[in-house]
């Protein structure tokens, strides 16, 4: 037994490091050796640990694989290309926004001060998975179930924390061009009043059969609308969405049916230190397509944990196509790309104060 900031780890004998193909890494393919484990019961977080990655024991009765009382978080672990230093991105905002997720699903937030430690823990025994090459990294998913087994619809008396890591390269990066996007006006991801903010199992399970259906019709990606009119642009199906029309930059505004993205935030926030106009709003299909129609919508772009920055080239809605201008070197999306990955590999300044480093004696 080995011990890291006070959690106890037990190494794993046979490590799957060596029959891990590092030379092409998809997203969610390979894993690491160890998982986080830690549960809730009487009343607090309790026995944190760090273990060999194994399935767990589930009671099959258990409220959160019947109920859905269940959330998660996904964040990244970086090497730096000069220094080799670890660096965590905003690993507080996750926390932060587990948290707002646990309390909408009556599930006890672990604080999040801790759960960052308990993150740069697992990250620190898992430090030889982080990859090396611009674009990649440890993805961390901390999850959350309830695990007591009744059959009542009602807030569990026990809960797990697991959380597993695996070393990712880019999300769509199988695709290697601008991708096709289907605006789905039949199904709905989130309502007013829903659950559409916290990252919950169901918000995910929700969207398989409409991208299923937009993947069978060409589609890469499907773009959630509204739920009471299907007329106003929410998220794309693992991402937030972004358009630049004319000087300005829109990305629909944190109603509540939409989850409020760690790199949508760091979006909006480089934008405005460049000076460029970024908003938070409503923006319809009708505004969006009028744009396009008059080539003022310069580009189309998604921003998440996983996705990065991605540019889009175009939506389908209805009968019609919003097209946005062909992807150039002076894309912002291309920018931003660059400078986020910049700012996480360690070769852009970091003067937002957002990476944590994980130093390693
Ligand atoms: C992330 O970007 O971290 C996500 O959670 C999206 C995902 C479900 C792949």
């Amino acid at each position: 037994m080995a011990k890291t900031s006070n959690i106890p780890v037990t190494l794993i004998e046979q490590s799957a490091y060596a029959e891990t193909d590092f030379d092409s890494l998809g997203f969610g393919d390979a894993f690491s050796d160890h998982m986080l484990l830690c549960d809730w019961a009487d009343g607090e977080w309790k026995s944190p640990r760090i273990v060999p990655r194994k399935p767990l024991k589930v009671d099959p009765a258990a409220l959160g694989l019947h109920y859905g009382q269940s959330v998660f978080e996904g964040l990244k672990a970086y090497r730096g290309t000069g220094d080799n230093r670890i660096r965590l991105f905003r690993p507080d905002r996750n926390a932060q926004r587990l948290a707002a997720s646990c309390n909408r699903l009556c599930i006890p937030a672990p604080d999040p001060a801790q759960l960052v430690d308990w993150i740069r823990s697992l990250v620190a025994v898992e430090a030889k998975w982080i990859p090396a090459q611009f674009g990649e990294a440890l993805y961390i998913r901390p999850m959350i179930f309830a695990t007591e087994g009744h059959l009542a619809v009602r807030p569990a008396n026990r809960y797990t924390l697991v959380m597993v890591a695996a070393p990712v390269g880019q999300y769509f990066a199988q695709y290697g061009r601008p991708l096709r996007v289907k605006a789905e006006d039949r199904y709905t991801r989130a309502a007013s009043g829903g659950t559409g903010a916290a990252k919950t199992a169901g918000n995910y399970g929700a969207t398989l059969k409409p991208m299923f259906e937009a993947a069978s019709e060409g589609f890469d990606q499907i773009l959630w609308l509204d739920g009471d009119e299907h007329a106003y642009a929410e998220e794309a199906g693992q991402m937030n969405i972004f358009f630049r029309i004319g000087d300005e930059v829109i990305t629909p505004e944190l109603s509540g049916t939409i989850l409020p993205g760690v790199t949508r935030d760091s979006v909006l926030s480089l934008l405005k230190q460049w000076g460029i106009k970024a908003t938070a709003r409503r923006i319809s299909m009708a505004e969006l397509r009028k744009a396009a129609e008059s080539e003022g919508l310069l580009e189309i772009f998604g921003a998440g944990t996983a996705a990065v920055v991605v540019p889009v080239d175009s939506i389908q809605y209805q009968d019609f196509d919003i097209r946005a201008c062909p992807p150039s070197a002076n894309s912002l999306s291309q920018r931003l790309f660059q400078s986020l990955l910049g700012i996480q590999h360690g070769q852009v300044d970091d003067t937002n104060n957002w990476i944590q480093f994980v130093d390693i004696e």
